[in-house]
């Protein structure tokens, strides 16, 4: 079916995309669930191309796959791990693993979870010094860029403390945080999964030393979120103080769970299950809805015809809305980290490339910075553009309507270009002549005909929000399964982890550097040097 698509593409892939614009296209080629609009009229896909994409989602057995991830099987070979993110959002029901129905626990901790923050926002649970006014959540990866991305797109619904988020070992990160706080009325959220990660685990003593320097008990004003409690417990934080999870939720899938808290303590837990709501709301319209109408397996095929069939290599997520500035940066690990893999779940190379480099900025700053290249640079970029039909800001309607005309008219621009008549025309009035007119011409020429898609969602909401990172999540399933990769594991990140763990003795001179290659020896001796 690759090699169909493939063809089709040879044979359509030059053809002017606004040509295929009409009234028919714009209805069919779109989505609509619970409120999430999703154009793709602005893609080179046909009825045809629709219909052999569409083939690849029976071929490669998605349906059966999507239900086996909702029922608790272990689709995660690799790690012989359920995976199980879907089952965090769920409020009722029974989901399975090993025999065990997995619900109740999800309730409990989230219970727990909901009465600690209420406390905290109360100040029956406080520091030292009373009342917590900041709370610090030391993580990384999925156990920071989820928190951090959620608190910043849910700002208008905040109404606890200021969470702040530390991830890098740079000691220069921690350094800043802290040193705008009071440890008295600090409390510190340790968060990993696995409580191995040597940037949370150095950050986390750090906060401890600095807390100890002003706090009696320091260890009372911190909490861990983690599936491992006898790292935990070694680490010195006690199992009262330990919001648990299980090994089926991946790091970049833990949002929905104690992963969550800081956010939780944030918006509060009414607002925090709306976000739940969203995502099951997704799910369901995952779990239910015919396939040429399903958002996220729409949005999979649309991603598989750009990478994998035109051969694109990357693709901007572009949204038109500054508090969802982190979301490409969340979505670089939940795509990259999924999908970054040369070799199958079946331990065999893959036969087509793997998923796309994701990368992004809100519009309209990017306007500003890499547009030069999507709109005339020689790579074809497909853009993904979101934008809310409504902005929280009610007192400053003209800038949202700003913001949307300035999404549109990119999505207008990349699509229709502008043509070497109207750019002599341009140059003509400009006042320029003979061969400077055409030399000026042809820099004014967009050739166009460059995809994007377009995802309309009525406001940033809790519940919107989880239905946009469910829809990606899904999305993200979708082209695995498609690409028949393993979409929950990331064994590409441990040679690197190994690697800083020996050369960080060296780097402290306790370890010579003989046995490195000599680039890296010079490095270290570059670096080592008085
Ligand atoms: O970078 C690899 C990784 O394992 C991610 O998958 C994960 O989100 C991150 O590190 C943090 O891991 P942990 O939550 O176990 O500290």
């Amino acid at each position: 079916m690759f090699l169909e698509l493939k063809n089709n593409f040879l044979s359509v892939g030059k053809r002017r995309i606004d040509t295929l614009i009409d009234q028919a296209r714009v209805n069919i080629f779109s989505v609509e669930t619970d409120g999430l609009f999703f154009d793709y009229s602005k893609t080179n896909i046909d009825l045809e191309t629709r219909s052999k994409l569409l083939e690849l989602v029976i071929n490669t057995d998605v349906i059966s796959k999507r239900d086996a991830m909702f029922s608790g099987k272990k689709i995660n070979l690799s790690e012989d791990r359920a995976v199980l993110h879907t089952a965090l959002r769920k409020s009722t029901g029974q989901v399975f693993v090993d025999g065990e129905d997995v619900i109740p626990a999800v309730l409990k901790t989230r219970t727990r979870m909901f009465d600690f923050s209420d406390d905290v926002q109360t100040g029956k649970v406080s520091g030292q010094g009373g009342k917590y006014t900041d709370v610090v959540n030391i993580g990384i990866g999925g156990s920071d860029l989820g928190p951090a991305m959620a608190y910043l797109a849910l700002k208008p619904y905040k109404k606890g403390p200021k969470c702040h988020y530390v991830s890098n070992i740079d000691g220069a990160h921690i350094h800043d945080v802290l040193s705008d706080l009071n440890p008295e009325t600090t409390l510190v959220i340790v968060a990993s999964k696995t409580f191995t990660t040597i940037e949370t685990l150095t950050n986390a003593k750090t906060a401890f030393k600095w807390m100890a320097e002003s706090v009696l008990e320091p260890g009372t004003q911190f909490v861990a979120l983690s599936s491992s409690k006898e790292k935990t417990a070694e680490f010195g934080i006690p199992n009262s103080q330990l919001f648990g999870f299980e090994d089926w939720v991946g790091g970049r899938y833990s949002l929905w769970g104690p992963i969550g808290l800081s956010l939780v303590i944030a918006i509060g837990k009414e607002h925090f299950s709306n976000f739940l709501n969203g995502a099951q709301s997704m799910d369901l319209h995952f779990q239910n809805t015919e396939k040429s109408q399903n958002l996220p397996i729409i949005m999979a095929l649309v991603g598989i015809w750009h990478a994998q069939i035109c051969g694109y290599t990357t693709r901007a997520i572009l949204p038109y809305e500054q508090r969802l500035s982190r979301l490409p940066a969340y979505l670089q690990q939940l795509e990259m980290e999924s999908n970054g893999k040369g070799v199958g779940i079946e331990g065999k190379d893959l036969l087509t490339k793997s998923g796309p480099i994701v990368w992004g900025e809100p519009g309209t700053n990017g306007q500003h910075a890499f547009y030069q290249l999507i709109h005339q640079g020689t790579h074809i970029v497909p853009c993904e553009f979101m934008i809310a039909k409504q902005g929280h800001e009610a007192e400053l309607k003209h800038h949202h309507q700003l913001l949307q005309a300035n999404c549109l008219a990119q999505s207008q621009a990349l699509m229709s270009g502008r043509n070497i008549e109207k750019a002599r025309s341009m140059a003509d009035s400009l006042g320029f002549l003979g061969t400077e007119l055409e030399q000026q011409a042809r820099q004014r020429v967009f050739e166009g005909n460059r995809p994007s898609t377009t995802l309309v969602y009525p406001k940033l909401t809790p519940f919107c929000l989880g239905q946009i990172i469910a829809m990606y999540e899904h999305r993200v399933f979708v082209e695995g399964v498609i690409l028949g990769i393993n979409s929950f594991d990331q064994w590409g990140v441990e040679l690197g982890k190994e690697l800083a763990t020996e050369l960080a003795p060296v780097l402290e001179g306790s370890n010579s550097a003989t046995h490195y290659d000599l680039s890296t020896q010079n490095l270290v001796s570059k670096l080592s040097s008085k």
